[in-house]
């Protein structure tokens, strides 16, 4: 990818638990696929409704926990919610410079065609020049397979593209910080701006 911190995991999760995590999460499909959490296109997200998925499953949030405390063993789940998209769903270009690092892990992907996620190189030059200059990447295009593990930094523009198939895929995404006391510690100098 860029020149920038990237992860990716594939079945990395005792299956056991990845089986009773889907079964588990796909039962409250009633409960997730309400007008109040509708998204772009026929997509639902409980990012707003139920952002706390990490605590309700904490066998889910330490997985998250260990697979970067390799990189940094300070950085910890503080949202976790799930995206449902049905044929037709998509998610439009965003990105979560709100938290250190932001992730997705793919819950249930159809063999089909469902929607791949899409990085945008953070150089906007790169853009403009990818034609003229091929080796200049303008994106990061990844397929998912079930069980994928992504995680990258919280300012990172994706997007994720439009579900062709007519099976539903879930994703469940997360973002991940230091605590406050960490960061001060690590970065004394943030106390100048108190
Ligand atoms: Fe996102």
């Amino acid at each position: 990818m860029f020149d920038v911190p990237s992860y990716r995991g594939f079945k990395e999760w005792d299956p056991e638990y990845h089986d009773a995590f889907q079964a588990r999460l796909m039962s409250r499909r009633d409960e997730f696929c309400v007008p109040d959490n509708a998204h772009n296109g026929t997509g639902y997200s409980t990012r707003s409704s139920a952002n706390k998925l990490h605590k309700e499953y904490p066998d889910f949030g330490n997985f998250l926990n260990q697979s970067i405390a390799s990189y940094d063993d300070k950085l910890e789940v503080t949202h976790c919610w799930v995206n449902i998209h049905p044929h037709g769903a998509y998610q439009t270009k965003h990105n979560h410079a709100c938290c250190d690092m932001a992730g997705t892990y793919y819950l249930k992907v159809p063999e089909a065609d469902s929607g791949s996620i899409q990085f945008y190189n953070p150089s906007p030059v790169v853009e403009a020049m990818m034609l003229h200059r091929p080796y200049h990447a303008g994106i990061h295009l990844h397929v998912p397979t079930e069980t994928d593990l992504l995680i990258w930094p919280g300012y990172l523009d994706h997007e994720v593209l439009y579900n062709y198939s007519d099976e539903e895929r879930w994703t469940v995404s997360f973002l991940m910080s230091l605590n406050m006391l960490d960061r001060m510690e690590r970065f004394p100098s943030m106390l100048d701006d108190i």
